[in-house]
């Protein structure tokens, strides 16, 4: 459990990307929403993330699975349906959707609402393009809503590369962003980056860290990914655990900042997050299976109680 400075505890995370913009899911989602199976409410949930303006990205809605392929252990193509009816079958997913979406405005005006009437705790996460212009701006244009706290998105593996590349940069953001809330601040690496070295540097500013996709090079090395055209993409889901799990402990004995550990594919992958001295529970790319998080959620739950 993580308590944050505003008195908000997070324990159960839906990561961003896998419950949409307002929390509700993807519209595929809705049926086991409303039949209870994919419950928000036992989750602090991470709206996908958003940019200043409206972002096009990699994304085009009548053809999502150009930007999102299932593969195998061995990195090669899965038709999505076979992926979804037969889980062993899933190695990992790739995805380079490039964080399309409404930017912040838009988000004001069409997301919040849904978020405010539904009772939603919701994490807002923001990047900027160029190294994460326009953040403070964002930052300013949430105040007086009613939200958990904001996650900076320090490393898309699928849009601009300042931020992955430059750590100084991601620490100034994160310290620009504090100067203009004082709203919790959650801070998003990846493998990729010198994580513990931006954790070190970060203290006393962000409150959690959360952790991303991994690169599809440093999985598959020099196998051409599915998505090469969109620089490879990046992968999460059984094939990445090692490198989340490497991560989750390095940066465990490194920093004093708690961890959302990811990479939950099975139930017992959250006792075992555990171990590895995360303090909270993110759960991203098992939501392609959508009942599963609520499921292993209310288990774990039940569990503790008995
Ligand atoms: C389809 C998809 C979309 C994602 N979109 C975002 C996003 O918009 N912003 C973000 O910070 N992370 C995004 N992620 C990364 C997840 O939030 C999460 O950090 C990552 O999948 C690792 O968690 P997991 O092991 O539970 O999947 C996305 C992941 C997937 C698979």
């Amino acid at each position: 459990m993580i308590k944050l400075s505003n008195g908000h505890q997070l324990e159960f995370v839906a990561a961003s990307g896998s419950l949409a913009f307002d929390g509700r899911g993807w519209p595929w989602e809705w049926p086991l929403r409303w039949t209870g199976l994919l419950d928000p409410r036992l989750f602090t949930v991470t709206a996908k993330t958003l940019l200043p303006t409206e972002w096009k990205g990699n994304l085009r809605w009548a053809h999502p699975f150009d930007v999102l392929k299932f593969v195998s252990r061995e990195g090669n193509p899965i038709n999505p349906a076979i992926a979804i009816a037969r889980r062993g079958s899933i190695g990992g997913v790739v995805n380079a959707i490039g964080l399309t979406g409404p930017g912040i405005d838009k988000w004001l005006k069409r997301d919040y609402p849904v978020i405010e009437s539904k009772g939603y705790k919701v994490i807002v996460s923001i990047t900027g393009p160029g190294g994460g212009q326009g953040c403070f701006e964002m930052v300013k244009r949430l105040e007086g809503i009613n939200i958990v706290g904001i996650e900076f998105n320090a490393s898309c593996p699928n849009t601009d590369p300042t931020l992955l590349q430059n750590p100084d940069i991601v620490v100034a953001q994160c310290r620009a962003i504090k100067e203009a809330t004082d709203r919790p601040l959650l801070l998003k690496l990846s493998y990729s980056q010198p994580y513990c070295e931006i954790a070190k540097r970060v203290e006393g500013l962000v409150e959690a860290i959360s952790i991303n996709t991994v690169p599809w090079k440093l999985v598959f090395g020099d196998k051409a990914s599915p998505l090469a055209r969109y620089g490879g993409g990046g992968v999460s889901g059984p094939v990445a655990q090692p490198f989340i799990w490497r991560m989750i402990s390095e940066l465990a004995r490194t920093t004093s900042i708690p961890i959302i550990g990811a990479g939950v594919w099975e139930y017992e992958d959250i006792a075992r997050l555990k171990t590895l001295r995360a303090s909270a529970i993110h759960f991203g790319t098992i939501f392609f299976h959508p009942w599963k998080p609520t499921s292993y959620v209310k288990k774990w739950m039940e569990v503790r109680y008995e």
